[in-house]
C-alpha cells in the first residue's frame, strides 16, 4: 500500500506534512494581501505627525511593548473594557507593529483621549503618584532629555517609501515640529492619537 510507504519512511512523512502544512497556511495568509479590509486605511486615518511619531520612536526605545499590547481582540471582555476591538485599516501606515503579545499593564491600543496630557505626564514621571498599587517603571529622564529633531525627516521619508502618505510640507516641517521638545511632550502626543479613529464607532 502506499500509504504504508509513507508512513515507514520518516523522511518522506516530514516532507509531505510539510506540503501540507503550506497548503493550509497560504490559503489563509495570500487572501489577506489582495483584501480591502486589510490594507486600506479605516476613513480618516492619518499618518503620525512628526512629534507623534517620535513619540512612537520613544516607546519603542522604552520597551513599553514588553508590557502593554496595542491588540484589542474582538471578545466582549476586551470590548466592554477597552472599546472597539482593532481592526486592520488601522494599523496601515506602522512600521513596524507594536501590537504586542504581553499584558502586564493594560492594553493601550484606545488610550488616546481617556486621560488629560497632565495626568499621563504625572504617570510617567512616577506612576505610583497617580495610580498608588502600579508596578510601572518610572521614566524622569523623559522630562530631561531635549530633542534635536535631526532624524525624524528621513525617517517621514523613509516611511513614505512603505506607502504612508506624507506631504514634502509634512516632511519640511518636521524638524521645527521636534526640535526642542522634550521626549515626554513627544510621548505624550502619541499616546494621545491611539485608537481616536475608531473610538466612536462602538
Ligand atoms: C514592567 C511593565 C511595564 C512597562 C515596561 C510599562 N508599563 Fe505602562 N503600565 C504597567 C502597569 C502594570 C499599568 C497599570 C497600573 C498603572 O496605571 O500604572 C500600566 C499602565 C499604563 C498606562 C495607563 C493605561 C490605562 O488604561 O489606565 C499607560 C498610558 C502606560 N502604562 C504607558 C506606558 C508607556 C508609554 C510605557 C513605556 C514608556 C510603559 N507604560 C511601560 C506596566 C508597565
Amino acid at each position: 500500500m502506499k500509504h504504508e510507504i509513507v508512513e515507514k519512511n520518516v523522511g518522506l512523512l516530514a516532507v509531505l506534512i510539510l506540503v501540507v502544512i503550506s497548503f493550509g497556511g497560504l490559503a489563509e495568509v495570500v487572501p489577506l494581501m489582495f483584501q480591502k479590509k486589510t490594507n486600506d486605511p479605516v476613513e480618516g486615518l492619518e499618518p503620525l505627525s512628526a512629534l507623534q511619531l517620535a513619540g512612537r520612536g520613544i516607546y519603542r526605545r522604552e520597551g513599553c511593548v514588553g508590557c502593554h499590547s496595542q491588540m484589542i481582540r474582538p471578545f466582549r471582555a476586551e470590548t466592554e473594557r477597552y472599546g472597539h476591538y482593532s481592526v486592520a485599516g488601522e494599523s496601515v501606515y506602522n512600521h513596524n507593529f507594536l501590537w504586542g503579545s504581553k499584558r502586564t499593564g493594560p492594553d493601550l491600543a484606545r488610550v488616546g483621549g481617556r486621560y488629560s496630557d497632565d495626568w499621563h505626564r504625572a504617570h510617567m514621571y512616577n506612576p505610583r503618584d497617580v495610580v498608588p498599587e502600579s508596578i510601572m517603571p518610572a521614566y524622569p529622564w523623559l522630562f530631561e532629555n531635549v530633542m534635536d529633531g535631526d532624524d525624524i525627516a528621513k525617517k517621514m521619508r523613509v516611511l513614505r517609501t512603505l506607502g504612508v502618505p506624507y506631504t514634502d510640507e509634512q516632511i519640511d516641517g518636521a524638524k521645527t515640529e521636534v526640535k526642542g521638545e522634550t521626549e515626554i511632550t513627544a510621548l505624550v502626543a502619541y499616546l494621545q492619537q491611539l485608537g481616536t479613529v475608531l473610538k466612536d464607532a462602538r
